[in-house]
């Protein structure tokens, strides 16, 4: 093999890598665009902590099923409620995780 041969050999190598690494990056992007993925890495941030990996509650009571209509629980959410504060997340943000928590509850 000459030199120039072995080049192009490691050159195409490379490349067939590096579209490897494309490929999968692209994946990961497309599924984060997903409003329930977002509200959920959301939720993940502000309110795990608190309230549960599965929203079944932890220090704060359980998040599925208040029977909060979801103006009250977008309210709760960014507003805060009794010993919860407010300002935790923008109203934005609160419907987000609302409609996800909404959409859950809807599937059980
Ligand atoms: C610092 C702890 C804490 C964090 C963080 C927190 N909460 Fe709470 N949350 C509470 C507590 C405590 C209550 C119960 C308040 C009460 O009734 O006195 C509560 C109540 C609620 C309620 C009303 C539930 C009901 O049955 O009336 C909702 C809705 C709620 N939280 C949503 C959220 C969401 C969504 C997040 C994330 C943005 C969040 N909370 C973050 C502590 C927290």
């Amino acid at each position: 093999m000459t030199y120039k041969r072995r080049v192009i050999v490691l050159f195409t190598f490379l490349m067939g890598i590096a579209l490897l690494g494309a490929c999968s990056g692209g994946g990961t992007s497309e599924a984060s665009d997903d409003p329930n993925v977002v509200a959920e890495g959301l939720y993940q941030r502000a309110c795990i902590g608190c309230h549960g990996g599965n929203l079944q509650g932890a220090s704060a009571p359980g998040l599925l099923n208040t029977g909060l209509t979801r103006q009250e629980f977008i309210d709760a959410t960014y507003l805060g409620v009794g010993s919860m504060p407010g300002g935790l997340v923008s109203e934005e943000v609160a419907e987000l995780i609302t409609d996800w928590i909404f959409k859950i509850e809807a599937e059980q």
